[in-house]
C-alpha cells in the first residue's frame, strides 16, 4: 500500500487538475489533511464517465435542472460519440434506478439477443469444432442492439426531459466533430487489421490514404449524425422498424449474417428486478440476470462477510487469499447455473443466500488454496479486448444511476453499419458456443448459457448501487469481461472494510481469480513479499495489465458527493460542481 499511495496521490492530484482550480485546491488538501473521502466533490451532483466530454454535457443536464437519469441517457447517447469502441447505440447493456424518495430500486436490461434464426451450433464447424471467428469477427457476432430501446425506455418512465433533447449534445459531437485523444489514436491503431476489413468501418474510422486519426485532428461522424439525427426525431422505434433498421439488416445481411427486420422490430427493454444482499449493514443492489455480475457479488460478499477484511488489511496476502478463494467458488458456480432466465431456472435465492455462502466459507482452508480442478459448482480468459464502459450518475434529489454499456470486444465485431456509421456489437461471443470451451474471456458455459432464438446472452456487467439506512450511498460499475464483478466487488469493500475514499477505493490495485484458468491474476502494485506468501499457501500469482475502468460516485454523510474517474483510462473524468 505504502508504495502505491504517491501514485494514487500523483493522481488524484490530476483528476483534480484537469476539472478545475477548486477541484485541485480540495485534492491538495484532501491529501495533506488525510481526508477520508475524494476531493472531486460537489454539493449539488456528480457525474463519472469514461469520457471528459460525456462528464461535462452530462454535468451541463444536471447544472441545467434535469435529473440523474436525463443526464445519464445524456451521457450514454455522448459515449456512442466520442468513444466508439464501447460507448454505443449497436450494444446493448444494464442501468440500474435508485430512487430514494420511493425505496425503489430498478434495473433496465437492454441485453442484446440472438436472432430468431439463430442455433445452439452456430459458431461450430462440420466437426463440432468451434469456431472463434465467427462468433467475434462475423456479420453474425451480433445480437440485436437494445441500447436505443433501453434508454429511451429510461428516459420516459424515470427521466424528465424528450429523448430528442438528451440526443442533442451527441449529434453535436458527431456533427461537429471532437478532437482526438491520443487514446482513441491508439485505439485505432491497435485495431486497425481487424477494422480495415471492413469497407465502412475503414472509411469511417480511417483517413483515404488508410491512416488513422491522430491525436488533436477532429473528427466528424456525418452518418452516425443523421442516424441520431432519424433516432430524435421519429422516436426510439425508428431505430428497429425505420430506416436504421434497413441499413442494419442491409449491412448484416450482405456479409452473410442472419439478423432479420423482425429481429429488430421485436426488440423489447425489460425492466427488471436487482439482485439486493447485504454487506456490514449496507444495502447492495446489482445486475440480476442475465446479468452474473449481481448475483455473484453477492455471493462472494456474503463470504467476505464471515471473516474480519478490516483486520486482516488491505491486499495482505490473507486478505487476498481470502478473497481468490471466494472468488473461485463463485465463478464455478457461474460456470454451471448462470443463463437468461427467462430460458433457464437460475438457483438465485440459494446463490445469495447467506447460508450457502457459511457452506462455501467452510471449504476455504484458512492457510492452503484449493485447486481449481478440486471445485465444482455447488449445490444452490487470452484473447484481450478491453472495453466496454460505465457511468454513475447521482443528482441532488436522490436519484442514482448506475449504468454499464457495450459492444463487447473494442470496437465489437468491427463492423459498422453501411450509411448508419455506427458499430456492432459481437456480443453473441459471450453466449456458450459449446459446453465447456471458454468464450474470450476465458469463461466457461454450459446448458444454462446455450444459444437459442431471442435469448439473452449471460453478462458480467455489474452496475451496482449500495445504500445505507435508506441513502444512496455508492454508485459504482466498471469494464472489464470477467473482471467486472471482481473488479466492483473490491471498490465496494474497499470503501466499506477498509473505509478507503473512493478515489483510492478505485485506485488500489487489484487481484482477480475466476477459478479458471487457475491462478490469481494481480495489477502492479501489490508487492512482491506478499506475493511470495500467497504462493507458499498455494496460489499461483500473475501479474497483468490493468482491470477494469470503475467510475463511481459516493455521497457523504452530509449529502456531498464525491466522484472517482478510473486512473486506468485517460480519458476518464469525474465532475461535480
Ligand atoms: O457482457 C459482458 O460481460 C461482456 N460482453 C463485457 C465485455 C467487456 O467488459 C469488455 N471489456 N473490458
Amino acid at each position: 500500500m505504502t508504495k502505491t499511495m504517491p501514485r494514487a496521490a500523483a493522481l488524484i492530484l490530476l483528476v483534480g487538475l484537469l476539472v478545475s482550480d477548486a477541484g485541485f485546491a480540495a485534492a491538495e488538501r484532501a491529501i495533506l489533511e488525510g481526508e477520508r473521502f475524494s476531493p472531486v466533490s460537489a454539493d449539488n451532483g456528480m457525474v463519472a464517465t469514461s469520457h471528459h466530454l460525456a462528464s461535462r454535457v452530462a454535468r451541463d443536464v444536471l447544472a441545467d435542472g434535469g435529473n440523474a437519469v436525463d443526464a445519464a441517457v445524456t451521457a450514454g447517447f455522448a459515449l456512442a460519440v466520442t468513444q466508439p469502441r464501447s460507448g454505443n447505440i449497436g450494444g446493448g447493456g444494464f442501468m440500474l434506478i435508485s430512487d430514494e424518495a420511493s425505496g425503489e430500486v430498478i434495473s433496465i436490461d437492454y441485453r442484446e439477443t440472438a436472432p430468431a434464426a439463430a442455433t445452439e451450433t452456430m459458431f461450430q464447424d462440420e466437426d463440432g469444432e468451434v469456431v472463434p471467428e465467427r462468433s467475434r469477427f462475423s456479420a453474425d457476432a451480433s445480437g440485436v442492439p437494445g441500447t436505443v430501446a433501453g434508454f429511451a425506455l429510461a428516459l420516459e418512465r424515470y427521466g424528465s426531459i424528450p429523448l430528442a433533447e438528451a440526443l442533442a449534445p451527441a449529434i453535436e459531437l458527431a456533427e461537429e466533430g471532437f478532437a482526438v485523444p491520443a487514446r482513441f489514436e491508439q485505439g485505432l491503431r491497435d485495431a486497425a487489421d481487424r477494422l480495415k476489413r471492413w469497407p465502412a468501418t475503414r472509411e469511417k474510422f480511417f483517413k483515404a490514404d488508410g491512416s488513422p486519426y491522430t491525436e488533436g485532428e477532429i473528427f466528424r461522424q456525418p452518418a452516425l449524425a443523421a442516424t441520431l439525427r432519424r433516432i430524435a426525431e421519429r422516436g426510439p422505434r425508428e431505430f428497429y422498424q425505420g430506416r436504421t433498421a434497413e441499413l442494419i439488416v442491409e449491412t448484416i445481411q450482405r456479409h452473410g449474417g442472419r439478423m432479420t427486420a423482425e429481429d429488430l422490430a421485436a426488440y423489447e427493454p425489460v425492466v427488471r428486478e436487482p439482485v439486493h444482499g447485504t454487506y456490514r449493514g449496507y444495502d447492495v443492489y446489482s445486475m440480476g440476470p442475465p446479468s452474473s455480475g449481481g448475483t455473484h457479488i453477492v455471493q462472494i460478499l456474503n463470504i467476505l462477510e464471515g471473516w474480519d477484511m478490516a483486520g486482516s488489511g488491505h491486499n495482505s496476502a490473507r486478505s487476498i487469499h481470502r478473497m481468490a478463494e471466494a472468488m473461485k467458488r463463485a465463478y464455478a458456480d457461474r460456470a454451471e447455473y448462470l443463463g437468461d432466465t427467462d430460458f433457464v431456472e437460475v438457483p438465485l435465492g440459494g446463490l445469495t443466500s447467506k447460508a450457502y455462502a457459511d457452506e462455501l466459507r467452510a471449504t476455504i482452508d484458512a492457510d492452503r488454496a484449493t485447486l481449481a480442478e478440486a471445485i465444482n459448482a455447488g449445490d444452490p480468459w487470452p484473447y484481450e479486448s478491453n472495453e466496454t464502459t460505465h457511468f454513475s450518475i447521482v443528482d441532488s434529489d436522490g436519484l442514482a444511476v448506475s449504468n454499464t454499456y457495450t459492444i463487447n470486444f473494442s470496437y465489437g465485431s468491427g463492423l459498422v453499419v453501411d450509411g448508419g456509421g455506427f458499430l456492432l456489437n459481437n456480443e453473441m461471443d459471450d453466449f456458450s458456443a459449446k459446453p465447456g470451451v471458454p468464450n474470450a474471456y476465458g469463461l466457461i458455459g454450459g446448458e444454462a448459457n446455450k444459444i437459442e432464438p431471442g435469448k439473452r446472452m449471460l453478462s458480467s456487467m455489474s452496475p451496482t448501487i449500495v445504500k445505507k439506512d435508506g441513502r444512496n450511498f455508492l454508485v459504482t460499475g466498471s469494464p472489464g469481461g470477467s473482471r467486472i464483478i471482481t473488479t466492483t466487488l473490491q471498490v465496494i469493500s474497499n470503501v466499506v472494510d477498509h473505509e478507503m475514499n473512493v478515489q483510492s477505493a478505485g485506485a488500489a490495485p487489484r487481484v482477480h481469480h475466476q477459478w479458471l484458468p487457475d491462478h490469481i491474476r494481480v495489477e502492479q502494485g501489490i508487492s512482491p513479499d506478499t506475493v511470495r506468501l500467497l504462493e507458499e499457501m498455494g496460489h499461483e500469482v500473475r501479474v497483468d495489465r490493468a482491470m477494469g475502468a470503475i467510475q463511481s460516485v459516493l455521497i457523504d454523510e452530509e449529502g456531498r458527493f464525491h466522484g472517482a474517474a478510473d486512473p486506468r483510462r485517460s480519458t476518464s473524468s469525474a465532475m461535480g460542481w
